[in-house]
């Protein structure tokens, strides 16, 4: 089996998005790739119609992966939550391999892609289904008071972010909801090692591995 196909009992039973919104996604600035974002709807779906509560996502950037949690939230009646300071992540800074001259604020002359996120899930039809919590990762979940039904890490990929998004979130996870830990590398070679060690972490703190898809994996708490 390969790795972008290996089986899942989330996406099994899930239909694909709708034409319109998977079409706002490939449209919107971003890095990830379809099968990845079928999977993580798959799972956004599973987690939101088994739970009910709300959606949570590390990492809105231009709310390429928002538009997913966004309409699978909407179609269970719930919402998605999307954290970021939206400064940028260190790849995405001036002179480094990710960085998109286009999302700099002249005038403070720092990233800034919160308009184009709003843009992004306004043109999607999706704004009234996103949250968006303008803010540091750890700081706004010190501060969260609620449960959430799946947590989507994709943000900063050094270990220090990502061990803070870990920590920060996985205890607002309700017990039977989805863990979704973008850019997993096991080889070394392929990218840098932070969501692979909080990945491994996971599966050593009793998460049940759901589905492997490309870099994404979709892990069950018990
Ligand atoms: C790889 S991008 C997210 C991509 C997005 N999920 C998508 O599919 O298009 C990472 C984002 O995480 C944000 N970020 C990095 N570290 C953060 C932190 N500690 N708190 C909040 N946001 C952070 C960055 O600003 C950046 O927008």
């Amino acid at each position: 089996m390969t790795d972008t196909a290996r089986a899942t009992d989330a996406s099994s039973s899930v239909e694909a998005p709708s034409a319109e919104v998977l079409a706002a996604f490939e449209a919107a600035t971003g890095f990830m790739p379809v099968h990845e974002g079928l999977a993580l709807y798959a799972a956004a779906t599973d987690a939101a119609v088994r739970t009910g509560l709300p959606l949570l996502e590390v990492g809105s950037y231009c709310g390429r992966s928002t538009i997913l949690l966004a309409e699978a939230a909407r179609l269970a009646g719930t919402v998605a939550l999307t954290v970021d300071h939206h400064r940028g992540s260190e790849e995405q800074q001036p002179g480094w391999e990710y960085h998109d001259s286009s999302l700099v604020d002249p005038e403070v002359g720092l990233m800034d892609t919160l308009p184009r996120f709003r843009r992004t899930l306004r043109g999607a039809g999706l704004e009234d289904h996103v949250i968006a919590l303008v803010g540091r990762s750890p700081q706004v979940a010190a501060v969260w008071g609620g449960q959430v039904g799946l947590v989507f890490i994709d943000g900063g990929h050094t270990d220090e972010h990502a061990v803070g998004d870990y920590e920060g979130w996985v205890p607002h996870l309700a017990a039977g909801g989805l863990l979704v830990v973008h850019d997993v590398f096991p080889d070394p070679a392929d990218g840098g090692q932070a969501p692979y060690r909080i990945y491994l972490r996971a599966l050593a703190e009793g998460f049940a591995e759901v589905s492997v898809t490309g870099s994404l994996r979709v892990l069950r708490r018990g």
